[in-house]
């Protein structure tokens, strides 16, 4: 089998999206865009090596973005799309010997297996291929500075060029480097003036480039569509109250005569949490995944095991939409924590605070958590996946 890989290129500033981070790095359905553009080729069996082109500037950003992934070290990229291109070849030129290339801008996270599949095997008879999609609408051209129509143009044989753009690797890295210091806005423009003839591939029609902050509503739109498989989980957890001088819920330090007693920090609020995220997921309780006996969770924070609840939600490709966690006990109140929890929590589950709930309530001073024994927690969170 030839050796293919995909360099994504992300290394643009986004100035016409606008925005407080680069659009790549924006949210998009609870995942950051460059991370959906990421996986969809990670996961695709005819893609050996997925190489990313970043600006170093979005370090950070990139970590929290695709940290967890196992990727090769980015690339930096240039000042203009084609230079992040050409500076990508030349890394994956250095790194392995490929046959095939698929380029892919980090602004269309949409791009679906079918479309993959389809570039990649034109590759088998062509030295170039690109996806696209026909022209529907009737076009119009105005003059310079005015909005009157000045002809209309024949949209037969007219397509617009997507992403992925896929090539014979030797042979477009050849024409990269010929075209430095040219304005080309794709890989396809290189090709065409290297004379390498490109074939045009149908793409999805909702492989759709994010450019503007509506472009990025509609992309949650279409993939809202996509998000019908709603599972719910729920979790209980108890710990016993012991002497001490603060206690742990939700993630939040409160000054306490009493701790909870347990492994790890014995955070109740987020080991409920965790098992309501486990319980959706089918993928069985805290005690499966970080077992009581194993001493490297003693004293451990329990935020690690809600990223690592998030982590295997994003894994399996959903989407966390709610969580309400319902603390029973006499003491602390947790009124004045409320917030902080909340924050603390949308935080952790990477949601907004508004899709988060915690709840206190006492038991009327019966049974454990009345006679302050013990503190209990409920939680139920609902997970949206693919279907
Ligand atoms: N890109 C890049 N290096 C650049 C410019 C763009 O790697 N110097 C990438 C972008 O990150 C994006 C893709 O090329 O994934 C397509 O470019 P575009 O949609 O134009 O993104 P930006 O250049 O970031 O946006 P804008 O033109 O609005 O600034
Ligand atoms: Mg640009």
């Amino acid at each position: 089998m030839p050796r293919c890989a995909v360099l994504i290129v992300a290394a643009g500033s986004g100035e016409r999206f606008g925005g407080s981070i680069p659009k790549q790095y924006q949210d998009l359905a609870g995942q950051p865009i460059l991370r959906r553009s990421v996986l969809a080729f990670l996961k695709h069996p005819h893609i050996d090596h997925v190489q990313v082109v970043y600006s170093p500037s979005h370090r950070d950003l990139y970590d929290k973005a695709l940290g967890d992934l196992n990727l090769p070290e980015p690339v930096t990229g240039g000042a203009s799309r084609q230079d992040s291109v050409r500076l990508g070849l030349e890394a994956l030129a250095q790194a392995e010997k490929f046959d095939f290339v698929m380029i892919h801008d980090a602004a269309r996270p949409l791009v679906d297996a079918a479309t993959i599949t389809a570039v990649r095997k034109a590759l088998d008879h062509n030295q170039g291929a690109i996806a696209a999609k026909p022209l529907v609408d009737t076009l119009k051209r105005s003059k310079d500075g005015h909005i009157h129509i000045e002809a209309t143009i024949d949209r037969n044989n007219l397509w617009q060029a997507h992403t992925p753009q896929a090539f014979h690797f030797d042979v477009i890295l050849a024409a990269h480097r010929a075209a430095k210091g040219s304005q080309l806005t794709d890989d396809a423009a290189v090709a065409e003036q290297a004379d390498i003839p490109v074939t045009l591939v149908p793409s999805n029609p909702d492989n759709m480039k994010i450019t503007n902050p509506d472009d990025l509503n509609r992309a949650t739109r279409l993939l809202g569509q996509n998000y019908g498989d709603i599972r719910t989980g729920m979790g209980f957890d108890v710990h016993r109250l012991i002497p001490g001088d603060h206690i742990m819920l939700c993630g939040v330090a409160i000054p306490h005569n009493f701790t909870a007693e347990g492994h790890s920090d014995a955070d109740v609020g987020l080991h409920a949490l965790v098992d309501a995220l486990l319980g959706a997921m089918s993928a069985g309780d805290i005690g499966t995944h970080f077992p009581p006996s194993d001493p490297q969770w003693k004293g451990k924070e329990s935020a690690h095991f809600v990223r690592h609840a998030v982590g295997m939600v994003s894994e399996r490709g959903g989407i966390i939409a709610n969580a309400d966690i319902t603390i029973l006990c006499e003491a602390p109140k947790v009124g004045p924590h409320r917030e902080a929890m909340v924050k603390r929590i949308a935080e952790l589950l990477e949601i907004s605070t508004t899709r988060v709930s915690v709840k206190a309530t006492t038991t009327e001073r019966l049974g454990f958590t009345g006679r302050g024994e013990g503190i209990a927690a409920q939680a139920v969170a609902t997970v949206r996946f693919p279907g």
